[in-house]
């Protein structure tokens, strides 16, 4: 089982942007962590962030995955770019996000990609990504 970890626009500030939404670890340290976690599951690992769209896309295209858990940040609220991207792949795909977007602003209870994923998990912090990679794992 190969699970790719795709992060999405300003992501790779994790750590060092609103330390008190998204925490003060670094993308590379929740890696990490989430590289563990697969580790000890038997699971094999791959991660990719980009700020640009599609770059994301591309990598859509192309994973040779079984799975992936998507946090893709701001996009997720208005990339139907990444929507079409995965609807057009056959790998199930997991919406993930740290926040709880409905807790916050009006614009981020929307997500044009919620309903090409095969299911969403959100609010946990970094523990949501360990949370979606799971749901492969079961
Ligand atoms: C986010 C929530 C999005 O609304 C926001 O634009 C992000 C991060 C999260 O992980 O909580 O960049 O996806």
């Amino acid at each position: 089982m190969k699970l790719l970890f795709l992060n999405g626009v300003n992501l790779n500030m994790t750590g060092r942007r609103e330390k008190g939404v998204y925490g003060t670890q670094t993308l590379d340290e929740i890696n990490a962590e989430i590289a563990a976690f697969c580790k000890a599951r038997g699971a094999e690992c791959e991660f990719f962030q980009s700020n640009i769209e599609g770059e994301l896309c591309t990598k859509l295209h192309t994973t040779d995955a079984d799975g992936v858990i998507l946090n893709a940040g701001a996009f997720t609220h208005y990339s139907y770019a990444l929507r079409d991207a995965i609807a057009s792949i056959s790998v199930p795909v997991v919406e993930v996000h740290m926040s709880n977007v409905h807790a916050r602003e009006q614009f981020r209870h929307t997500s044009v990609i919620s309903e090409v994923c095969r299911g969403t998990i959100l609010g946990f912090g970094k523990n949501s990504y360990i949370l979606a990679a799971e749901s492969f794992l079961l």
